[in-house]
């Protein structure tokens, strides 16, 4: 079983959002599938150390493209969905520097298999609506 599958976040009309999400599914299901191998039996914690840092460059990357198509298109609610996103960087930073400060990669682990939660109602209550109203724009700009 993945931790979180693409089909319990709604499907975007941005295309390059939508891609983005699909993307980071697969990353966050790669990282749970190293972190039980090492909780199991101490395996390959190297490549979860490697794993994580990609997933956590990921997840700079798609809020940061996410911020710059709501500047692109005067998203009213920009301020709002950009806390979100700073609020969820301050709470994975965190993890992270308690990870790396203990070497337990435990702490950041916790912080990962709980995050679905928030990353279902993000995407579903903030991203949605963002998404539907870039949508509209990026259609009128085509016309
Ligand atoms: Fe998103
Ligand atoms: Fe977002």
């Amino acid at each position: 079983m993945a931790l979180l599958y693409a089909e319990q976040v709604e499907y975007l009309d941005v295309e390059e959002m939508q891609a983005t999400h699909e993307e980071e599914i697969k990353i966050l299901n790669e990282v749970e599938k190293l972190a039980t191998g090492y909780i199991i039996n101490k395996s390959n914690l190297s490549q979860l150390e490697e794993k994580l840092d990609e997933y956590i460059a990921h997840v700079k990357e798609h809020f940061a493209n996410e911020e710059r198509l709501m500047r692109k298109y005067d998203f009213p609610s920009y301020e709002m969905h950009k806390t979100a996103h700073d609020m969820f960087l301050t709470d994975i930073n965190y993890a992270i520097k308690q990870w790396k400060n203990s070497d337990d990669v435990k702490k950041v682990i916790n912080f990962i298999f709980k995050s679905p939660e928030w990353i279902v109602l993000h995407i579903n209550t903030v991203d949605a609506p963002t998404a539907a109203y870039i949508a509209k724009k990026m259609a009128l700009e085509e016309e």
